[in-house]
């Protein structure tokens, strides 16, 4: 399974985090790669706030 999104902004990540958990909805284990300062810590606190 493979799919790219792209957030170039941070205005995005609300939007894009979604659709990350609405593709991956079956998934409930996710692993973060990425260089030093991309964005994923960014990116992980915005998938949380979708969670209840
Ligand atoms: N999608 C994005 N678009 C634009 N800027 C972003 C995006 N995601 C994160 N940033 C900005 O990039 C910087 C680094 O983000 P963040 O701390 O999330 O990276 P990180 O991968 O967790 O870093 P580290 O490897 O040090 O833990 C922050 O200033 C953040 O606001
Ligand atoms: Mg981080």
């Amino acid at each position: 399974m493979n799919k790219t999104f792209f957030a170039e902004k941070l205005e995005q990540l609300n939007f894009i985090s979604k659709e990350i958990l609405d593709y991956t909805s079956t998934h409930k284990k996710f692993i973060f790669f990425g260089e030093m300062g991309v964005g994923k810590t960014t990116l992980i606190k915005a998938l949380c706030l979708h969670q209840v």
